[in-house]
């Protein structure tokens, strides 16, 4: 490409327009060949590179000295992105909630960058506007939601959260903003760290989130829910919501939704469903029961993006009475005016957000090309993946496992054996960072009952018992070395 001229006139070619149809061809065509080579070649989810060694090569880049051809940036983005990137497409990445794609989506992905739509009023958007309304509506029906519901894309399970509880904020709000700091949101003390994050960007109480046991299976206790109704009702202290998780982040355990739907009917308290996690049960052929009761939720939060094998962002909350979206509804005379409201369908008239993405068109391309059943296939693979994973763990005495997944995730952790025991946790914690440096496979770890622990989350189809067994003898091997190096005469967990 010509580097000389007036400026103006060398950056038009990088301009997306009907002249430069060809460029963006050859261009895209590159950068689809360069993640094909990458991919083919990946033989580890990660190469294990430090921050500090990958800084210093993205600190190197002169942000001000253009390179001109793609086909240079592609060369150098080999060495400061795609070379080290972390790969969820690899069989043995095992580690937090993200899953491989299908193709499909990302053929949504390459469309809906190019057209550039945004979602958030019709003018902007036109037929983009339809089908995320045709997709919010498919996902309520899957809900059961029934005919009121409504809802918009987000860019994740935290903005769904965040949204469904601005709205119940508001509706608990309705007599009276003098109670704000008396509101109270019950949760389990397995949901997601956004529920606490939300409570404080909505300007709650810091004490505003109470915390209510769970079982042995890590579900919410409705025994403890039930108490902790009684006892703010006894205080006068107004609860704003009551937030269930459909797959808590580490069990991937649901909590018993009929339960706590009627609790929180008795209670007159709004309920809101986390099925960031498993909603992809809603297209399970055989697990769908395990979401039941979520039709009784006032709001729901679903990520595509976790369990649907949608390229990040793909969210959406749901509400069971789509009148409560005016909460969050401004209206600007250069965008949506307060006239157009119900006439024109401007999403933004639901959304948090105002410029925003078309991430349906992934989802509705995926389900146009696979269908919801082959999805749901695909989910539920990784399931019975992590049933079989928690037999073998279970069986293993190297190792400990903690609960029996409804979902697809492993908690667990190796035990060394006595005189080692006590090295537990910082052996895990050590296997985990050496198996993440050596790169040969990425596993999580969390916490669970003040202990450490490691944590497989199975979302990966393509992730075999024998990935798993291999796995498992590699973080066996680092932790034993670990204890052996500091206690004489080696131990083993065995
Ligand atoms: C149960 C649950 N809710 C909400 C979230 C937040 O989702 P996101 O990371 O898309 O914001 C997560 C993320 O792991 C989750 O597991």
């Amino acid at each position: 490409m010509k580097m000389d001229g007036r400026p103006v006139d060398v950056a038009k070619p990088h301009l997306f327009n009907e002249r430069t149809l060809d460029g963006y061809r050859r261009t895209l065509a590159d950068g689809i060949d360069r993640v094909v080579s990458r991919i083919g070649r990946a033989d580890r989810p990660f190469t294990g590179i430090s921050a500090a060694a990958l800084a210093r090569e993205i600190a190197e880049v002169d942000l001000d000295r253009p390179l001109g051809e793609a086909a240079v940036a592609l060369d150098e983005l080999e060495d400061v992105y795609l070379r080290d990137a972390v790969y969820f497409h690899h069989p043995r990445y095992l580690a937090h909630l993200n899953c491989p794609v299908v193709i499909p989506a990302l053929l949504g992905e390459a469309v809906l960058t190019a057209v550039n739509s945004s979602l958030d009023t019709w003018d902007q958007s036109a037929g983009g506007t339809l089908i995320e309304r045709r997709l919010i509506d498919w996902t309520a029906g899957r809900l059961g939601l029934g005919p009121y519901a409504d809802g918009v894309f987000t860019s994740g399970g935290t903005q769904s959260n965040l949204h469904a509880l601005l709205l119940a904020r508001e509706e608990a709000l309705a007599g009276g903003r003098e109670k704000q700091h008396r509101l109270r949101v019950i949760t389990s003390e397995a949901a997601h760290f956004s529920v606490r994050k939300s409570a404080k960007l909505l300007g709650l109480a810091p004490n505003a989130v109470i915390v209510v046991e769970t079982d042995a299976d890590r579900r919410m206790r409705p025994a403890a829910l039930a108490r902790e109704l009684d006892r703010c009702r006894r205080e006068n202290l107004p609860v704003m919501a009551v937030v269930a998780t459909a797959g808590t982040t580490d069990f991937g355990s649901i909590d018993p939704l009929p339960e706590i739907a009627r609790l929180c009917a008795g209670a007159g308290a709004w309920l809101h469903a986390d099925a960031a996690y498993g909603c992809g049960l809603l297209v399970s052929r055989t697990r769908r029961h395990l979401l039941d009761g979520v039709e009784r939720a006032d709001s729901v939060t679903v990520d595509f993006h976790k369990s649907f094998f949608q390229p990040v962002s793909s969210s959406a909350v749901l509400v069971r009475d789509r009148a409560v979206l005016r909460h969050a509804a401004y209206h600007a005379d250069y965008l949506n005016p307060a006239g157009t409201a119900g006439r024109i369908p401007n999403q933004v008239d639901k959304s948090l957000q105002t410029t925003r993405r078309f991430d349906a068109l992934k989802l509705w391309l995926t389900l146009r090309v696979m269908g919801p059943d082959a999805i749901g296939a695909l989910f539920d693979e990784v399931v019975d993946l992590a049933a079989a994973t928690w037999v073998l763990l279970n069986e293993d005495p190297r190792f400990e496992v903690v609960t029996r997944a409804q979902l697809s995730t492993v908690v667990f952790r190796y035990l060394p054996a006595d005189p080692g025991r006590a090295l537990a946790g910082e052996a895990n914690l050590y296997a985990r960072e050496a198996l993440a440096a050596s790169g040969a496979a990425m596993v999580a770890a969390t916490r669970v009952d003040g202990r450490h622990y490691l944590k497989f989350t199975l979302l990966n189809p393509e992730t075999t018992l024998d990935d798993i067994a291999h796995v498992l003898d590699l973080l066996a091997g680092h932790a034993e070395r670990y204890v052996n190096d500091r206690v004489p005469l080696g131990v083993s967990a065995g």
